[in-house]
């Protein structure tokens, strides 16, 4: 079911280098079948052109407080009184501070007075003004305000070169965002009063102080499971290698960084799980010796490493009495499902998500993934869609799966 059908989002665009991201929100939003309209703000349109924004909304681009083509010439009241929800991403530093202190002094900020609807902002700005205490304290104000909601920053590399919080969260993660809130509170709690334990992201494995071996995982498939397994009404604890992505604020986060870090956080989590997923790209072998000082480049043309095999997270949870429900993922580059079984069955697994990650579209890194979920039972394929989706499908299969377990 789709639950942004028909919804009316406003969505409010502020000047910011990830204004032109909004082109892409507009197309997520018309594409889960809500009806969207656009307020820019002056410098908005400096970062990206009305056109571009009315021809993937449908709508002409509003931007004018006192605009004679509005009925009744008070085009504010009735943005205000059309829109189920107001959505501003990116939202500036400066809207921000508007907001917060019920400015009415442009069409954006004056329809934000004038709604009943909630607000919902992706704060976008370098990472010095979203730490600066002025910004924190906005932040606050605006946190205690029930109507208002906040969907990220997401840290990460900057415009600007530099790297922390203050990215807007990507297209995809703010519509799923906006998903969430239509989404009735009365939706099957599939894994109500089950505790879900998910590992996620890339493992480091120290070569010396500086150096690491490590892998492509962002960790978005396991955060997108965590956030589907709690809107399915379960306690979730997350164990994430290092990612640039901001943990869903509900659940329990232990960050670890090398994979014996993450036997132990998964082991020790997993004894009170009724399921445990693992998402983690863990890498297979570690530097058998972690030197203490920097490698010194020497004169040799070559050098060797030797490596030696991490423990199998997953094989290990499995072998648990009482065993949780195990599901593994399976990043193969050929024989996907055929290798996937094989591991499903060596490692005493419940359910295998076989995924291609030789197609550049999904897998690693990307927003995109499709996959098999493939049990003692048979095979389930599931087609390419953003990983909040196949992660809410994974969840409901898993559920199923846990009802016979
Ligand atoms: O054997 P392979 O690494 O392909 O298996 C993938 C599955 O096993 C994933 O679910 C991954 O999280 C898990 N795994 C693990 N510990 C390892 C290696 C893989 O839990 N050391």
């Amino acid at each position: 079911m789709n639950h942004l059908t028909d919804k009316n989002i406003l969505l409010g665009v502020t000047g910011g280098i990830a204004a032109y991201k909004s082109a892409e929100l507009i197309r997520a939003l018309k594409k889960l079948g809500a009806h969207v309209q656009v307020i820019t703000t002056p410098a908005a349109e400096s970062f990206i052109t009305p056109l571009t924004l009315q021809a993937l909304s449908g709508n002409p681009v509003r931007n004018s407080l006192l605009d004679p083509s509005a009925e009744a010439g008070m085009g504010h009241i009735e943005l205000a009184r059309w829109a189920d929800l107001i959505v501003v991403a990116p939202a500036s530093a400066d809207f921000l501070a508007r907001l917060v202190h019920g400015f009415a002094n442009d069409l954006l900020s004056t329809v934000c007075l004038a709604a009943t609807c909630p607000i919902a902002v992706a704060p976008a700005m370098n990472q010095a003004m979203w730490h600066n205490p002025v910004t924190q304290s906005n932040m606050a104000k605006i946190a205690a305000f029930p109507h208002i909601l906040v969907c990220g920053p997401a840290a990460g590399e900057q415009a600007c070169g530099d790297v922390g919080y203050g990215r807007m969260e990507e297209p995809c993660d703010i519509a799923a965002f906006i998903t969430r809130y239509f989404t009735p509170r009365h939706a099957p709690q599939q894994l109500a009063g089950q505790h879900v334990v998910i590992s996620a992201g890339p493992t480091r494995e120290a070569i010396d102080p500086v150096r690491y071996l490590s892998n492509e995982s962002s960790g978005k498939m396991g955060y997108a499971l965590a956030q589907a397994a709690l809107d399915a009404g379960a306690t979730v604890t997350l164990i994430s290698g290092p990612s640039a992505l901001t943990p869903p604020a509900a659940c329990t986060t232990v960050n670890v960084v090398s994979a014996q870090q993450m036997h132990s956080a998964c082991l020790a989590a997993a004894a009170t799980a009724d399921v445990f997923i693992g998402a983690a790209a863990v890498a297979d072998f570690r530097p058998a010796h972690q030197q203490e000082q920097k490698i010194k480049k020497g004169r040799s043309a070559s050098m060797h490493i030797e490596l030696i095999k991490n423990p199998d997270i997953i094989a290990d949870v499995a072998q648990l009495t009482p065993k949780p429900c195990v599901v593994g993922f399976a990043a193969e580059t050929q024989n996907v499902e055929q290798y996937a079984l094989g591991k499903l069955q060596a490692k005493n697994l419940d359910a295998i998500i076989a995924n291609d990650v030789s197609d550049k579209n999904i897998g690693f890194n990307s927003d995109q993934n499709a996959v098999s979920i493939i049990t003692h039972q048979g095979t389930h394929r599931i087609a390419q869609n953003h990983k909040h989706a196949i992660a809410t499908s994974i969840i409901h299969h898993i559920s199923q799966l846990q009802a016979s377990h």
